[in-house]
């Protein structure tokens, strides 16, 4: 298999796990290796990884890259349930089969300063972006101490990162909204990525600053490529699909689900 095809990231490729390193309880970077060159990856693409190579769980799950070489593909993965249980227990050397990169990214933004809100897990589109364009400006939430581990790496890799917690344990206290109001409608952009929660008051913060700002969606996925409609989230302009559509939409766009 070829690496460089517009269908190459439809189709599933063998990858091995190369190295895990766990950062704190149940968060973990897995790093993976292919035969074949990755296409090029934008931040906020994701690939659709299946937790094991047996037939259980059958069904892959997403994960946005965090990091990327020719043939090498690393996430950042937290153990949400079954599925990341599994693949976070998994020993160095075994081999999965992942379909990717998918999605849109966050789009670039010539002459912007680009913002970028992460709430935990949210740094990885960022951790790519990071290493794609140095100049731009990351901030990652927390909730507490217990997440000291995801700080301390991610800072190693993005110098100048800052970091909130909530209960003011580590860095300053509160979230990266705060942020939000030190911006200029003209000249900034915010990217955002973690959860709903903090996606919607992402969202209204921009709204009222008339920041542009861009989100990344994090629905349930089964297909990944748009076969199955189980990923739908509601927008200005209609039911659309967060695999093919997104995962990336202007904030202005998403009316949610509920
Ligand atoms: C585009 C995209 C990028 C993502 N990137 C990352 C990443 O970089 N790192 C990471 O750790 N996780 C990421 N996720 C979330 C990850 O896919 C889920 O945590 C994972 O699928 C859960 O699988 P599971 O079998 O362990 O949990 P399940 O047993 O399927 O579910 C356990 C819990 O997680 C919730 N859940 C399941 N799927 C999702 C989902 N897609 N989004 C949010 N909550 C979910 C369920 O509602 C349930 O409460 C991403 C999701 C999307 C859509
Ligand atoms: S996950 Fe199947 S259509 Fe999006």
């Amino acid at each position: 298999m070829c690496g460089n095809g517009p269908w190459d990231s439809l189709l599933e490729r063998e990858v091995t796990l190369t190295k895990k390193k766990e950062l704190t309880k149940n968060l973990f970077v897995l790093s993976f290796e292919s035969q074949d060159p990755f296409p090029g990856i934008q931040p906020g693409q994701f690939v659709m990884l299946r937790t094991s190579l047996g037939m259980d769980p059958l069904l892959g799950r997403p994960f946005a890259v965090c990091g990327t070489g020719e043939s090498r593909l690393e996430l950042l993965v937290a153990v949400a349930g079954r599925g990341t249980r599994i693949l976070c227990s998994l020993p160095e050397r075994e081999r999965l089969v992942l379909r990717g990169p998918l999605g849109n990214g966050f789009p670039p933004q010539p002459g912007k300063r680009v913002y970028c809100l992460a709430g935990t897990t949210g740094i990885a589109p960022f951790l790519l972006a990071r290493q794609q364009t140095p100049k731009i400006h990351v901030h990652l939430g927390i909730p507490g101490r217990g997440w000291g581990g995801l700080a301390t790496w991610a800072a190693e890799r993005i110098p100048g990162l800052c970091v909130y917690s909530e209960d003011s344990s580590v860095g300053i206290g509160g979230t990266p909204l705060a942020c939000i109001d030190q911006l200029e409608p003209l000249n900034d952009v915010v990217w955002a990525c973690g959860p709903t929660g903090m996606l919607k008051a992402v969202q209204t913060a921009c709204e009222r600053r008339k920041i542009p700002c861009w989100i990344s969606l994090e629905t349930r996925m089964a297909c990944g490529i748009g076969g199955c409609h189980g990923c739908v989230v509601r927008t200005v302009a209609g039911l659309r699909k967060t695999c093919t559509d997104g995962p990336v939409f202007d904030s202005r766009e998403v009316l949610w689900n509920d």
